[in-house]
């Protein structure tokens, strides 16, 4: 079989699709290069001293680990001195990292989440890399970049991916047309195209929520998880499994490998947040990715990528994957309203 890289399939999405200009297409291979390297790290684990805590906090009051800050400086490194960038946004830093004045500046903004599901680091379970691409508002050139710059909906990114190191190292990507993943060839160093045109199943009988906090859940989530429960002597007259992997990267990865609905609904807990997970570096580029593989992505009342943010580190609750569990869930909360 003829093998496809990563190059030679933004080439072509650059030159036949019209899909990436020159300088998106530098950010993806710059990007899709760090975290090779980041995976380099995960896999040496205790012998590259990399697993355990920092001691420090993030903005979000998590404590980090040290591979959330190694990751977070390894994206910054590789991505700040290539002309594709005017500035960066990322979960383990409070303001933006403007690119600095002794390098060109880009049209293109980039968030991520250096490392998600940092707490199964030290479990060697999977865990991954999530990026978004914005392109910096038209009006703005010359102009200095701001946070409000970013304060964009999902609807306007240009790019979206993640990055998985579990068995194997996978990146997913979409650059709005349709989902791709390649596989890291290690011997090679090389992406290779492994799947693309990937569709998630409407229908599905498996769903991902961390159980252990149903007794916060609103009335609407109560309600859809405890028909899933009552299997087939509930109203869904089908038995459902379930599985939560604790990375929202590898809980995904599996909806689009095999279907499957996940949560993370506002609880009681802290019902001054929206949810748990950060809007801009986590829930938009999931739901892109979603979306274009067909499924379907919400807060319960409206689409993700249409929120329109108010802060860099906003959060949002989050119902993704099968089409058809999605917007049944969605209506459950619409229906309460
Ligand atoms: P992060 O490690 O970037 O802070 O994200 C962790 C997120 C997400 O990956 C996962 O779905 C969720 O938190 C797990 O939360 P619980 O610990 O409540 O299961
Ligand atoms: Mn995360
Ligand atoms: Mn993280």
């Amino acid at each position: 079989m003829k093998r496809i890289s990563l190059t030679q399939y933004l080439v072509e999405q650059q030159r036949r699709q019209g899909h990436i200009t020159p300088q998106l297409r530098l950010l993806i291979e710059v990007v899709a290069r760090s975290c090779k390297q980041i995976a380099i790290s995960v896999s040496k684990g205790a012998l590259g001293d990399v697993l355990g805590s920092a001691e420090t906090e993030n903005v979000q009051g998590e404590m980090q680990k040290k591979l959330d800050i190694i990751a977070n400086e390894v994206l910054i490194e590789a991505n700040e001195w290539g002309g594709h960038l005017a500035a960066m946004a990322s979960e383990e830093m409070e303001g933006i990292y403007v690119v600095p004045n002794r390098f060109p500046q880009g049209e293109y903004l980039l968030l991520f989440d250096p490392l998600d599901g940092s707490s199964n680091i030290d479990v060697n379970a999977s865990i991954g890399t999530i990026f978004s691409v914005l392109k910096k508002p038209d009006g703005s050139a010359g102009e200095a970049v701001a946070e409000a710059d970013f304060l964009q909906p999902g609807t306007g990114q240009a790019a979206a991916g993640y990055c998985i190191y579990g068995p194997q190292t996978m990146l997913v990507l979409t650059v709005g047309n349709g989902v791709a993943m390649f596989t890291l060839d290690r011997e090679q160093g090389a992406w290779t195209l492994t799947h693309d045109g990937l569709k998630i199943p409407a229908d599905t009988k498996e769903f991902a929520i961390n159980m252990s906090n149903q007794r916060h859940w609103a009335p609407p989530v109560q309600r859809y998880i405890a028909e899933c429960l009552a299997g087939t002597t509930g109203p869904r007259g089908k038995d459902f499994n379930m599985r939560w992997i604790a990375s929202m990267v590898a809980d995904v990865h599996r909806i689009l490998t095999r279907g499957g609905v996940f949560l993370y609904p506002w609880d009681r807990r802290e019902p001054e947040k929206a949810g748990k997970l950060r809007l801009m570096y986590e829930a938009n580029p999931m739901s892109l990715i979603i979306e274009q593989a067909c499924g379907a992505a919400t807060n319960g009342r409206q689409r993700i990528l249409d929120i329109v943010p108010g802060r860099l580190h906003e959060r949002v609750s989050v119902i993704l994957g099968s089409k058809n569990e999605v917007e049944r869930a969605t209506t459950y909360h619409t229906d309460a309203a």
